[in-house]
């Protein structure tokens, strides 16, 4: 089937974007809003999001031209009439969708396809509230819309065949790669990248971490494209909190419950980039502390000392007897080894993630003029420091595996191939490799047993290992088998 007229209803960030999206391929686009200061707000976006492409040279001004000619702005539903495809992008509530739904079945042409953008609402609800379900599906786009790569297709038990490979062909057109999925709460990117933003914020509220450096760990150790808390600004607190609900409400799981402190900035109207505050405020980054290093004499024990003490070495630092630092390197609670040092307030501990980034750990024994030594130390090494509590996993690898986790329990449901997840996360979030694609990576083990620890210490149910990652490990396999 062909599509050659596609309706796009709501013009805010994500319908905006979908139109724009359209547009750059060549297809000709509706956009309709509900009144005219609202399809003034998205004809905004889509010049502003043009003139940026325009200005840094990735489009003439004649191309600029042709794609927004492409777009016909309106408020009149009943223009969507001889669409082929409609997708909806307005507010995430049931209520509304359902009573659209309904009014673009009457005014459209039997053979229009409805899609919805929902994040996380049931496809399933909507499509049976039309006279043709069997022609309602979902397509959810990733923001910025224009750039992230995923489409997710999701088809209903009431989709009739062949529509899926349809739109698939359609996302293809766009420059998307389609991922075909159940309809699932949250699909697949949302169901698992939520809970891990959450998680983030569970984790600032409890004090293990501040704002800035969990979020450096995530960027800068891990090498995910964005932090949580400055991606959580991008999606949108609303949106977060509000997929958090939805999920919750589903599963029940501790896992799924939205963080109280999500919850209190939504209620402040501190939404992200579209209020200008969220986690951060959005004039501009928050001026970088600066980290001093008084050391004298440091020691290094631990898994990697040598490598450690070789790059002090290098930097002018020497390993001392009488030291006013210890380093602790490794992944045990730091607590265990600073009892059993002669003065263990002068014991920190150390967990290299990735090239980049030193998690500086401070237990309730460890003196604040102890830490900021060792972080100035860790700076003087050209890595990014993160200064943190002593809590399993401390920051990066509490967030990570436990994001993994929640990827292998996905697949081993049915839900979704190995593959499907590791694309959907990559093109959709712009991660530089899939869930399971990391877990290779760091090793199916390493992760097992920081997820083992994990659970020891928070007692979370969704922090014990996988049982399916416990078999791999147990069977002494190094990858996941793929079908
Ligand atoms: N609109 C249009 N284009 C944008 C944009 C926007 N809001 N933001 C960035 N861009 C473009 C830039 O113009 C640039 O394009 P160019 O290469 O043609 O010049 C390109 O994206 C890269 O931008 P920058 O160099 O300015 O910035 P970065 O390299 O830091 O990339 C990013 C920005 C693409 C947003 C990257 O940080 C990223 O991939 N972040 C992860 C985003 C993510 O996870 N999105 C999914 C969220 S979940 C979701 O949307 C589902 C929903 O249901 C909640």
């Amino acid at each position: 089937m062909a599509f050659e007229k596609v309706g796009v209803v709501g013009l805010g960030t994500m319908g905006a974007g979908i139109a724009e999206v359209f547009a750059r391929a060549g297809i000709r686009v509706i956009g309709v809003e509900a009144d005219a200061e609202a399809l003034a707000r998205g004809r905004g976006h889509l010049e502003r999001s043009t003139g940026r492409a325009l200005d840094k040279g990735r489009l003439t001004a004649e191309e600029r031209e042709a794609i927004l000619g492409r777009v016909t702005l309106t408020t009149a539903r009943e223009d969507l009439a001889d669409a082929d495809l409609v997708i909806e992008a307005i507010p995430e509530v049931l209520e509304y969708k359902v009573a659209l739904f309904t009014d673009l079945d009457r005014i459209c042409k039997p053979e229009t396809v409805l899609a919805t953008n929902t994040s996380s609402l049931p496809v399933t609800a909507i499509a049976a509230a039309t006279g043709r379900p069997k022609r309602v599906i979902g397509m959810h786009f990733f923001n910025p819309a224009p750039v992230m790569r995923l489409v997710e297709v999701v088809g209903t038990i009431l989709t009739e065949d062949g529509l899926l490979e349809d739109v698939s062909h359609l996302a293809w057109q766009l420059g998307k790669t389609p991922v075909v999925v159940g309809d699932l709460a949250g699909f697949v990117v949302n169901r698992l990248l939520l809970p891990y933003l959450n998680h983030a914020a569970v984790l600032l509220e409890h004090g293990v971490a501040r704002r800035d450096d969990i979020d450096a760990a995530m960027r800068k150790g891990v090498g995910l494209p964005m932090g949580p808390f400055a991606l959580l600004d991008l999606i949108g607190l609303d949106t977060a909190y509000e997929i958090m609900g939805v999920l919750f409400g589903e599963t029940r799981s501790t896992r799924h419950a939205p963080a109280p402190l999500l919850r209190e900035l939504v209620g402040a109207g501190l939404l992200g980039r579209k209020t200008g505050r969220g986690f951060y405020d959005q004039d501009g980054p928050a001026p970088a502390e600066a980290w001093k290093a008084h050391v004298t004499g440091v020691t290094v024990h631990g898994e990697g000392a040598e490598e450690l003490v070789a790059r002090l070495d290098a930097a002018g630092f020497r390993a001392s007897d009488t030291p006013d630092l210890v380093l602790r390197l490794g992944e045990r609670p730091v607590i265990e080894h600073a009892v059993r040092h002669a003065d263990p307030s002068r014991v920190v501990g150390i967990h290299l993630v990735g090239q980049d980034v030193a998690e500086v750990v401070s237990t309730v024994l460890t003196s604040p003029e102890t830490a900021g030594a060792a972080a100035g130390l860790m700076t003087v090494l050209g890595l990014t420091v993160v200064p943190c509590k002593d809590r399993a996993g401390f920051v990066a690898d509490a967030l990570l595996f436990a994001h993994l986790n929640d990827a292998v329990r996905m697949h081993a449901s049915g839900y979704a191939s190995i593959d499907a997840i590791d694309t959907a996360m990559r093109l959709g979030c712009g991660y530089p490799a899939g869930p399971f694609e990391m877990l290779e990576r760091i090793g199916l083990r390493k992760v097992r047993d920081g997820l083992r620890a994990l659970y020891a210490e928070y007692r979370e149910p969704s922090f014990a290992p996988a049982p399916l990652l416990d078999q791999l490990v147990a069977a002494g396999l190094p990858a996941f088998p793929r079908a």
